[in-house]
Formats: C-alpha cells, sequence, structure tokens
C-alpha cells in the first residue's frame, strides 16, 4: 500500500505547467481546475492529494510538512531558504532570471544609499552585501516596476522574463542575479518516512522533465 503524499502547487503558472509533469507520472486532478474553488484537489489516486497556496507559501507548507512535496521557483526558495527541505529536482518550467532593474541613468556607484524595491528581501539583501553595498530595500508584494516611477525606489529587484514589462514602464534590466526555474522541493521527513513513495514520485517526474 502506498504512503499518502500531499503536493503543494500555486495557481497560475506553476500549476499550469506542473500538470503536464504530474500527468506524465498518471497523476489527474479529478475536478476541473478552471472551475474549483477547492484548496485541498483530489486526484485519481486515493493516497494522493494537491494543495492549491500561494506561490511564495509552498516552501512554508512543505518546511513544515503540511505537504510531503511541492513546487516551487527558485527565487522563492533562495528567499525562504532551504531549511527542512531537500530540492532534488529542476522542473525547468517558469524559467525566467533574477535581476536588477531600474531606469537606464540610475547610478549605482553612488555614495548615498540606494533605495531597492522588491520582494525578495532577503536574496537582495544578501546580493548586494555580496558586493560589499549597502542598500535601502523597501518590501512589496507586486507591481514592483511602479516603485522607480514613483520615486519610491531608485531600482527594483524581480524576475524577468521578456523584459515586456520592465520596457512598458521604461526600465531595464541592470544586473543578472540568478536564473530562475521551478524545482521540486521534499519536506526532510518525508523523504525518510515515505521514502518508497517519494522517490517513485521523483522518478516519474524526473522522466516527464526529461520527455519535455
Ligand atoms: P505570490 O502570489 O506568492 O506573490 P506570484 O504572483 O509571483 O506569487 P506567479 O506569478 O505564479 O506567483 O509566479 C510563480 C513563479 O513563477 C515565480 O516564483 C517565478 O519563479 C516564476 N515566474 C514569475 N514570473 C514569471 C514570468 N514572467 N515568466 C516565467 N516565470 C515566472
Ligand atoms: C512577473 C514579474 C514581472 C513579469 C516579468 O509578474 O513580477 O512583473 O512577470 O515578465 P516579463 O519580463 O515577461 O514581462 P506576473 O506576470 O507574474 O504578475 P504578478 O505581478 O501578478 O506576479
Amino acid at each position: 500500500m502506498n504512503s499518502p503524499l500531499t503536493i503543494a502547487l500555486s495557481k497560475g503558472r506553476i500549476l499550469k505547467e506542473t500538470l503536464p509533469l504530474l500527468a506524465h507520472a498518471d497523476i489527474h486532478p479529478v475536478d476541473d481546475l478552471d472551475k474549483s474553488r477547492k484548496l485541498i484537489l483530489d486526484t485519481n489516486h486515493d493516497a494522493i492529494k494537491l494543495l492549491v497556496v500561494r506561490a511564495s507559501d509552498v516552501p512554508t507548507y512543505v518546511q513544515y510538512g503540511a505537504a510531503d512535496l511541492g513546487v516551487s521557483g527558485k527565487d522563492v526558495i533562495d528567499e525562504h531558504g532551504g531549511d527542512g527541505l531537500y530540492e532534488p529536482l529542476d522542473l525547468k518550467i517558469a524559467q525566467c532570471k533574477l535581476m536588477l532593474a531600474g531606469p537606464a541613468d540610475v547610478d549605482l556607484e553612488r555614495l548615498t544609499r540606494m533605495r531597492v524595491a522588491t520582494k525578495f528581501v532577503n536574496t537582495t539583501r544578501d546580493w548586494f552585501a555580496a558586493q560589499g553595498k549597502q542598500v535601502e530595500i523597501i518590501k512589496l508584494y507586486g507591481s514592483m516596476e511602479l516603485a522607480p516611477l514613483v520615486g519610491l525606489a531608485d531600482c527594483i529587484v524581480d524576475v524577468v522574463d521578456t523584459g515586456g514589462t520592465l520596457k512598458a514602464n521604461g526600465l531595464e534590466p541592470l544586473e543578472h542575479i540568478a536564473d530562475i526555474s521551478s524545482r521540486l522541493i521534499v519536506n526532510k521527513a518525508s523523504m525518510k518516512m515515505k521514502q518508497q513513495a517519494v522517490k517513485s514520485l521523483i522518478s516519474k517526474i524526473r522522466a516527464g522533465v526529461e520527455a519535455a
């Protein structure tokens, strides 16, 4: 008998891009996800449930064992920190770059403290600190591109894919901080206690990534 497994996903691009990988592992949600408002989704396997949580909350659910596994952007994992988590598989979905961005004429070498708007507070602090720079970080939860336009910040740290959002707001990519993709994360205790079920699922999803 297979151990029950709970997998935390977030609505939007992660759910959309993870479903084909789950399908490759013969895991299919029972409900129509475009219509359902349920937060715990049944699948075609009684033992496997999907949780629908906010993207930035996925590592928290997995760290505390509320979910055995999760799918989370590397940006979110790095910001959260890796306590209690394994990160066994790069799913190669939701690929983008974490970047410093701002107006083309922003002076990155200025001596007074720069103000940087971001939702990635820890990552941003560490990245500037590694260059010997202290900055004032302004925590935002979205629409970071607005901050330099209205004088809230000098520049931003955010994910960039096509660059369309930056361009539409008169901003430019200034520095590359990290390549981002979504990762499968696993609760450390689940990896031990439900080893067979977890490892079997990882290898099926890995095959899906390789086939994609
Ligand atoms: P939250 O609701 O917690 O603030 P969010 O709105 O950022 O999260 P999504 O937009 O669904 O959630 O992003 C989920 C993940 O997808 C991000 O953590 C990042 O790794 C990746 N991502 C974000 N924006 C893009 C993009 N434009 N193109 C590709 N991948 C992206
Ligand atoms: C993300 C990110 C950028 C945008 C970058 O926002 O915060 O604003 O994508 O993508 P681009 O380089 O292709 O324009 P998203 O579309 O997820 O909206 P959100 O603000 O709701 O997270």
